[in-house]
C-alpha cells in the first residue's frame, strides 16, 4: 500500500540504485510505503537516472557535475564540452575498470557512483523527508559480470564505499527480487509461493519464496528463502541487440578495409562491441581510440561510415543514441513496429524494427533468462505446479516477450505484474522496517 508521506516519520528507508534508474522509498510502523518522488522536466518522478553528465559551458567555465533528472536535462542542452556516464553499475564487478579521467582529473568508480547517489540523497532531504539508518540497499542476485565470489565481494565492497562517500553511512544490503517480493506481499491476503522475477536495465533477478499474511506477521528468516538466482542479461542486452542489428551496420560493422598490401580485410569487430554497450561508450573517446578511427576511416572501403563511427565518439552521442534506442525499444512494447531515427551529422540512421525482429534478435537473451528460471526451480526441488504466482516487474518486464516466457510456462491466470520502477525500493523500505522488529 502506498500512502502519501509516513504519519510518524519513516522506521524503514529502502534504497535502489539500479543500473538504469534509481528510487528511495519510506515504510512506516504499520507497513505502508512511501515513495520519493524527485523534480524533473516532466513533473515529479520516482525513477531517479542512474546518470552521470559532466560539461562545461565555455571553454574557461566551471565544470558542471550532475545526476539524476538534472543530468537528463542538461544532456539535450549545448555544452562546449560534455561527457554522460551511464549503467555505471555494471562496473562494479570489473577488477579491469578502476575509473576514468574526467575533464583533466582522475575520478575511480566508487566517485562516479557517489555522484549519482549524492545528490539523490540530498534532494530527499531538501523534500522534507528524514533519512534516519540503516538504510536496506538492493543488489542484484549476481552483479554483471561478476564471475567469481571475489568479484562479487568487489562489487559489494565498491557499492558500500561509494554509498558511504555519499552520506549513506549505515547500509545493509539486500537481493533486489527479495524486496520486491515483500512489496508484492504488502498487497496479498493470503499464503502463497511466489516466483518473482525483476527485469531491470543491467540484470534479471528471480527468486521463490513463500509469502503472504502469515510470513509478514514476524520478521522474516533467512531460511524463508528457498532460492534466488540471477543472470546479466536484461534491457541494455536487448539495446544492444537494435544497435548490432540496425546502428553498428551504418557505422562499418561487417565492412572492410585495404590492407597496406592492397588486401581487402574485415573493419575489427570489438570497436563495434564496445558501442553495444552503454556503459562502454562513453569510455570509447580516448586519444588512442580516436587516432585509431581515424586510421580505420583511411583504410575503409566505405570511409563515410567510419567518419560517422568517428563523430559519434568524438562528440559523444552515446546517450542521444541510447535514447533513440530505447524509445524503439519501448515503442515495440506496445507496437507491432517501430521505427529508428538517429540524425547528427555525418550519422544518418533512419530504419524501422518490427517486433517479430526485435525478438528473433533477443532470444538467445530470453533462453538464458529461461534457464536461470529453470536452475532456480531445479534447485529449489519445486515444480512448476507447486508455484501459486509469478510476479513480473522491473522495467525489462514490459517486453512482451519477457512476459510470455512466463505466460507459457505457468499459464496466464498465475501471473502478476505491477510498479516496475518502485517495487524493490518499497520493498526494500519494508525489509529495513522489518530488521527493526527482529
Ligand atoms: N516499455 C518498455 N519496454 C521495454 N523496455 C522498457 C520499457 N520501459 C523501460 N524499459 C527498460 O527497462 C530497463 C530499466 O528498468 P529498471 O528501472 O527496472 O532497471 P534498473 O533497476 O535500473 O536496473 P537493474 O535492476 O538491472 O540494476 C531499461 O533497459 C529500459 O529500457
Ligand atoms: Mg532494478
Amino acid at each position: 500500500m502506498t500512502s502519501t508521506q509516513p504519519a510518524d516519520g519513516p522506521v524503514g528507508i529502502g534504497l535502489d540504485f539500479g543500473t538504469t534508474n534509481s528510487a528511495l522509498a519510506l515504510a512506516d510502523v504499520d507497513g505502508r510505503t512511501h515513495v520519493v518522488r524527485f523534480a524533473s522536466d516532466t513533473g515529479p518522478t520516482p525513477a531517479f537516472r542512474s546518470i552521470l553528465f559532466f560539461g562545461r559551458e565555455e571553454p574557461d567555465a566551471p565544470l558542471r557535475c550532475e545526476a539524476g533528472p538534472r543530468a537528463l536535462a542538461l544532456a539535450l542542452e549545448p555544452f562546449e564540452e560534455r561527457r554522460l556516464m551511464q549503467s555505471l553499475k555494471s562496473f562494479l564487478a570489473s577488477a579491469l575498470f578502476q575509473g576514468t579521467v574526467v575533464f583533466g582529473r582522475r575520478t575511480d568508480l566508487e566517485d562516479l557512483v557517489a555522484r549519482i547517489l549524492r545528490p539523490l540523497r540530498r534532494e530527499a532531504l531538501e523534500a522534507g523527508h528524514r533519512l534516519p539508518g540503516p538504510v536496506v540497499v538492493g543488489r542484484p542476485v549476481c552483479f554483471a559480470k561478476a564471475e567469481t565470489e571475489a568479484d562479487d565481494a568487489r562489487a559489494e565492497r565498491r557499492l558500500r564505499a561509494a554509498l558511504d562517500q555519499a552520506g549513506f553511512h549505515d547500509t545493509v544490503f539486500e537481493f533486489e527480487p527479495v524486496a520486491a517480493a515483500y512489496h508484492y506481499e504488502s498487497a496479498l491476503e493470503r499464503d502463497e509461493l511466489v516466483l518473482i522475477g525483476d527485469f531491470g536495465g543491467g540484470t534479471s533477478d528471480f527468486c521463490l519464496l513463500p509469502v503472504g499474511p502469515s510470513y509478514r506477521a514476524r520478521p522474516r528468516r533467512a531460511a524463508d528463502i528457498a532460492g534466488t538466482e540471477g543472470v546479466a542479461i536484461a534491457g541494455d542486452a536487448f539495446d544492444a541487440r537494435i544497435v548490432r542489428h540496425r546502428v553498428a551496420p551504418q557505422l562499418g560493422r561487417g565492412g572492410e578495409q585495404r590492407s597496406p598490401f592492397g588486401k581487402r580485410v574485415p573493419i575489427p569487430n570489438w570497436i563495434y562491441g564496445e558501442l553495444e554497450r552503454w556503459h562502454h561508450l562513453s569510455f570509447l573517446k580516448t586519444h588512442e581510440n580516436l587516432g585509431l578511427l581515424m586510421e580505420l576511416e583511411r583504410a575503409a572501403c566505405e570511409p563515410e561510415k567510419l567518419a560517422a563511427l568517428r563523430h559519434l565518439v568524438e562528440a559523444d552521442l552515446g546517450y542521444p543514441l541510447y535514447r533513440a534506442v530505447e524509445a524503439t525499444k519501448s515503442a515495440l512494447s506496445r507496437e507491432a513496429a517501430s521505427p529508428l531515427r538517429f540524425e547528427d551529422g555525418p550519422v544518418q540512421i533512419d530504419a524501422a524494427v518490427t517486433r517479430n525482429e526485435f525478438e528473433a534478435w533477443i532470444a538467445p537473451e530470453l533462453e538464458r533468462i529461461e534457464a536461470a528460471v529453470d536452475r532456480l526451480l531445479e534447485r529449489t526441488g519445486t515444480a512448476t505446479a507447486a508455484v501459486d504466482a509469478v510476479f513480473l516487474t522491473g522495467g525489462s518486464s514490459f517486453v512482451p516477450a519477457v512476459r510470455e516466457l512466463f505466460r507459457r510456462r505457468f499459464g496466464p491466470e498465475r501471473l502478476r505484474r505491477g510498479d516496475e520502477l518502485t517495487s524493490v525500493a518499497s520493498g526494500l523500505a519494508l525489509r529495513a522496517r522489518d530488521l527493526q522488529r527482529s
